[in-house]
């Protein structure tokens, strides 16, 4: 259920997302832009359903979305990929969870979680940029589960082969979108060679 999605543009965005030097501002601008490039990706197989409109020259047998879609962001680094995939899916509802990883145990701790109705007749794109241990997107995704998901895509920037294998194992039906798979985590739960810690880097709390 892996799929890395590879993209000129997108390989280029998460360079400067990883250099060290990029500071706040151009962080922001290219998660934004990262996150709606994958989703351009990601909604390829969303279903549609046949209409019929009348343009200014005729009627014409066309289609359109089917399925509602649910953005949740993983607060606090998620919310950074919300902007640019609302730009592609206006009508998109967003819900949110709050969770971070407690820095000695890496356990995640959820302090926050409010969902729009009809979970279960939607397609909900769970964001958080980093899936390092996996806890956290486990912890998430089994939250939303709880509220009625039913149909769940991961979308996350960076991931370590550790968190693809702990999604896999507690949720082996959602589909994990990354923009690259990294080569493992550090003594302290840090993606290698990864990007550090895109929630402080986001929102500039280092
Ligand atoms: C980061 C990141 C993920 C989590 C990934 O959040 O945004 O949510 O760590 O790590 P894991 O896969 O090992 O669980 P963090 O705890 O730093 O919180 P923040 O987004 O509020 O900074
Ligand atoms: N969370 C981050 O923000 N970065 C990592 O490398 C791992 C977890």
């Amino acid at each position: 259920m892996l799929n890395v999605i590879k993209h000129p543009l997108i390989t280029h965005k998460l360079t400067q997302l990883r250099k060290k030097e990029t500071l706040t501002r151009d962080f922001r601008y290219n998660v934004s832009e990262i996150a709606a490039l994958m989703a351009y990706e990601i909604t390829r197989d969303l279903p549609m359903k046949k209409i019929n409109i009348e343009t200014p020259v005729a009627h014409c047998d066309t289609t359109v979305l089917a399925v509602d879609v649910v953005l949740i962001p993983v607060l606090r680094a998620g919310l950074g990929m919300v902007e640019g995939i609302v730009n592609l899916l206006p009508d998109a509802k967003v819900g949110h969870i709050g969770m971070y990883r407690d820095h000695e145990t890496l356990k995640p701790i959820t302090y926050f979680s409010k969902f729009p109705d009809n979970l279960s007749d939607s397609v909900i794109m769970v964001l958080d940029p980093m899936l390092a241990t996996g806890g956290s997107a486990s912890a998430a995704i089994s939250v939303i589960r709880e509220a009625g998901a039913k149909t769940i895509k991961l979308v996350s920037i960076v991931g370590a082969p550790e968190g693809v294998a702990r999604i896999e194992k507690d949720h082996p039906d959602v589909q994990i979108f990354l923009a690259a798979l990294d080569t493992r985590l550090n003594e302290h739960g840090y993606i290698v060679p990864g990007l550090g810690d895109a929630g402080d880097r986001l929102f500039g709390t280092i």
